[in-house]
């Protein structure tokens, strides 16, 4: 019998949010302004960062990173090819090319083994400025080892953290640790402002780049001009971007930030239930886990548990993993693929003739992965549905020949 459909994300919208909006749409100031500043101010103290530059996307936080490490036409950017669309498009803003090295199997994040392989090649021609190390699912990377060879090849670290709020690594939260970071606030994010990012920072000249660029590149605080303590002047300095957030978003922000935490507990829980609910199976390889903070301040970390990603181990089973999709939206529960990765998209094939086996792991992670629904909103009673509908959909098509099972255990990283 199919349940009421399950949607694979939803956003946790409260009456404090509702108000907020109300009394700024009541204030008459409706863009840039009070509420944003606060938002900044709220989210870098949350964070324990000098700055944080709030804008409309965390496409617009990577554009602006990236812009404010000098990246130039020609340059070459290192990041993950399992990842979004926007984390390397943003790259080719420049007129830069994005080059991917793969991933680390057992994590999906970058392998940092990798990156200095790529850096360090002897036939290695390119210009390269910068890496972007994504936090896939809210995993933290390996940040130590992608910090140490960056640090020794000249190259600036942009983290692309869409997913990784509030994430930690080795006790320090992502968001401290590379030169600029970069959230999401979309509306399948951990906190959410309908459309929104920030960028984080504890460099000074950073943080002034990014806020004078996100607004056409006119001088410091453009957007006071309009108050009784602004003045009409203003100076372009660079051609700039419209990247500003809204003061009706950032209303919305205030209140999610301050709900961080439960969301992540109760994201937290939701894991632990899919952990225990979905350990005897072996046609299922879970999610990686790290090492808690709780259990280890100084060295543990954090997954922020945006999405919770099986794998299935396609050898014992009868279905694709489209089928397996297709069979769990017929039993009313809503899941995801993320992602499929940039290197087999056309434009990516086509430009730079990159072929699927280029990146091994990325390719048979894609092929077997499915992100199940996780978010706060969800009951423990919608958690216990997905988790029948996952092993009553994988028992009934069970490939009854001997080939070898995933580990039981969740896996353990240490990161
Ligand atoms: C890994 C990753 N990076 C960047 C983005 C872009 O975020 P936004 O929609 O806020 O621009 C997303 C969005 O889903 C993402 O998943």
């Amino acid at each position: 019998m199919a349940r009421t459909f399950l949607p694979f994300a939803a956003p946790s919208l409260g009456e404090e949010e509702i108000t907020e909006v109300i009394e700024t749409l009541r204030s008459g100031w409706i863009t840039t302004g009070p509420k944003t500043q606060r938002f900044e101010a709220e989210f870098a103290e949350y964070m324990g960062c000098k700055h944080a530059v709030a804008v409309n996307s965390c496409t617009a936080a990577l554009h602006l990173g990236l812009h404010a490490v000098g990246l130039r036409p020609g340059d070459s950017v290192i990041t993950s090819p399992l990842t979004f669309a926007a984390t390397a498009e943003v790259i080719h803003y420049f007129r830069a090319h994005p080059v991917f090295v793969d991933i680390d199997p057992h994590t999906l994040n970058i392998d940092p083994g990798k990156i200095r392989s790529c850096l360090e090649h002897p036939k290695q021609k390119r210009r390269f400025r910068a890496v972007i190390p994504v936090h896939i699912g809210g995993l933290p990377c390996e940040m130590e080892a992608i910090l140490d060879t960056a640090k020794e090849n000249g190259l600036k670290v942009v983290e692309d953290a869409a997913h990784a709020l509030p994430a930690r690594h080795k006790g320090k939260m992502v968001g401290t640790i590379g030169d600029i970071t970069a959230f999401s606030f979309y509306a399948n994010k951990n906190i959410t402002t309908g459309e929104g990012g920030m960028a984080t920072t504890d460099n000074d000249q950073y943080a002034e780049t990014m806020r004078i660029m996100r607004l056409h590149g006119i001088s410091k605080d453009a957007w006071k001009r309009y108050t009784a303590k602004g003045s009409w002047y203003y100076e372009i300095h660079e051609p700039g971007f419209k990247y500003n957030m809204t003061d009706i978003a950032a209303a919305i922000g205030i209140h999610q930030l301050k709900k961080c935490d439960d969301f992540y507990e109760r994201r937290e829980r939701i894991a632990r239930m899919y952990d225990q609910g979905l350990a005897n199976v072996d046609e299922i390889l879970l999610p990686p886990r790290c090492p808690r903070v709780s259990e280890d301040p100084e060295n543990g970390s954090q997954h922020a548990w945006h999405l919770y990603v099986i794998r299935l181990n396609l050898k014992r089973l009868t279905i694709s993993r489209g089928e397996f999709i297709d069979l769990l939206k017929e039993r009313g529960i809503g899941t995801s693929v993320h992602f499929i990765p940039l290197h087999m998209q056309p434009y990516y094939r086509k430009k730079y003739g990159y072929r699927a086996e280029d990146f091994p792991h990325a390719r048979a992670a894609y092929e077997r992965i499915v992100s199940l629904p996780i978010y706060p909103k969800m009951t423990d009673a919608d958690v216990n549905d997905v988790i029948s509908a996952v092993k009553e959909t994988i028992f009934a098509h069970r490939r009854r020949a001997s080939v070898p099972a995933y580990p039981r255990e969740t896996a353990e990283v240490a990161l």
